[in-house]
Parts: structure tokens; C-alpha cells; sequence
């Protein structure tokens, strides 16, 4: 029997919200990574006979994507934005205070398989910068010392709220509501706050409108 007979049932209904088959390979890749906690060439072969591809066609996928892992990353995934504005405004020192706290580089795992770090991109939530996320939730407007004590409560098993509401759990947990957005915790929390709205604020206040799809497709 195939490791992954247990996740037929939900690779089907994952597979079946979709007109075409190969549309479900990247919530399958989340599935994957949520059970196994990585993906693995043999769960690369799984998503491809499963949809009809060939791994090649998975691998591309799996490889592109900097969210789908190839190692376990252990319980807790932590990102530190180090892209421009997050650098400058305190990501790098965000980013060198949890390698020293955790005593771990760039896309490594503590030795007790409990927090892994990495160094990741603009999250498009630079208005709240410098920002990390743990499984990725985020954890805005972060400091050296408030990134350590993140760690430091989740090392000492305490329940931690990310900074817009949702309770963190852990990577694979993370990994499944990215595999079933329908499970009511994907809008879970505040993702939208004043600050995020200002610039469409001003721009109602002073009646700008974006151009239309049809216009732009006219000039161009
Ligand atoms: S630069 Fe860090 S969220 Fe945009």
C-alpha cells in the first residue's frame, strides 16, 4: 500500500474543486507538506500519478515556489523579512538576534527540530515593517527583543497571538489550512487595519480611480 493511502480521500476533494485536474497541485504540495513536513520525492510521484502528470511537472512547481520545503523544517517555521524596507528599518537586526538566540543560520533547524529560520521576502506588509512571521502568521512591527521573547514563549509551550489575532500553531497545522482555505481560519483574526487602508483613504479623498483592464489593453 502506497504511504500516502491516507490522504487519498482528501487529495480527491481537494482535486475535485478544480475544472481541471493539474490546477490542484499546488493545495496537494500543501497537503503533502502538512502530513510529511516537507516535500519529498516520493510525495512528488504521489501528486503526479494522482493528476496524470509526470514528476518533472510537479518538481517545477515544488522547486519554484520558496514556500514548498524540501527538508522539515521542524515545529515552527520563522521567517525574518530582510527585503529593503524591512531591512532598514531593524530587519537585519530582527534577523541576527533570533540566529543568535536559536544558534542557527539562514534555512537551518535548531538540533531539537523546534523553530527553523530563514531569511525571507518582501511579505507585502511593508506599512507594519520590519516584520516575521512564525508559521507564517505575522508578527508585525518587530523588535530584536520582542522577536526573542516570540521564541522564547513558544519554546516554553505558552500560547502565542500573532500581532493580527490568530493564535499560532505550527508549521503542518499552518500547511493544512493553506491545503483547505475552507476551514474558517483563513480570515481568522484582523487582517486589514487603518494603516493599510491610508493610501486608498487618500486616494478616494481625492478621486483617483485606476485606469480600466479595457483601457490599459486598448494602449497597450
Ligand atoms: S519589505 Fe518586508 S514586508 Fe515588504
Amino acid at each position: 500500500m502506497s504511504q500516502f493511502a491516507h490522504l487519498n480521500e482528501r487529495m480527491v476533494e481537494i482535486t475535485a474543486r478544480y475544472p481541471k485536474s493539474r490546477s490542484a497541485v499546488m493545495p496537494l504540495l500543501h497537503l503533502l507538506q502538512s502530513d510529511q513536513g516537507a516535500v519529498t520525492i516520493d510525495g512528488i510521484r504521489a501528486v503526479a500519478d494522482h493528476l496524470g502528470l509526470t514528476a518533472a511537472e510537479v518538481t517545477a512547481v515544488a522547486s519554484f515556489y520558496t514556500m514548498y520545503k524540501r527538508r522539515d523544517v521542524g515545529r515552527h517555521h520563522v521567517g525574518v523579512c530582510t527585503n529593503t524596507l524591512c531591512a532598514v528599518l531593524g530587519g537585519d537586526a530582527v534577523y541576527e538576534a533570533l540566529a543568535q538566540r536559536l544558534g542557527v543560520g539562514h534555512n537551518e533547524t535548531t538540533a531539537d527540530g523546534e523553530f527553523h529560520l530563514e531569511r525571507i521576502e518582501c511579505q507585502a506588509a511593508c506599512t507594519h515593517a520590519p516584520v516575521m512571521t512564525v508559521d507564517w502568521e505575522f508578527m508585525d512591527n518587530q523588535t530584536p527583543q520582542s522577536a526573542i521573547e516570540v521564541i522564547d514563549q513558544l519554546a516554553r509551550g505558552e500560547s502565542v497571538e500573532s500581532t493580527r489575532g490568530p493564535v499560532i500553531r505550527d508549521f503542518n497545522a499552518t500547511e493544512d489550512t493553506l491545503a483547505f482555505p475552507d476551514d474558517g481560519l483563513a480570515g481568522a483574526g484582523r487582517p486589514v487595519d487603518d494603516i493599510m487602508l491610508a493610501g486608498l483613504k487618500v486616494a478616494q479623498e481625492l478621486g483617483m480611480t485606476a485606469p480600466s483592464g479595457h483601457h490599459i489593453s486598448r494602449e497597450g
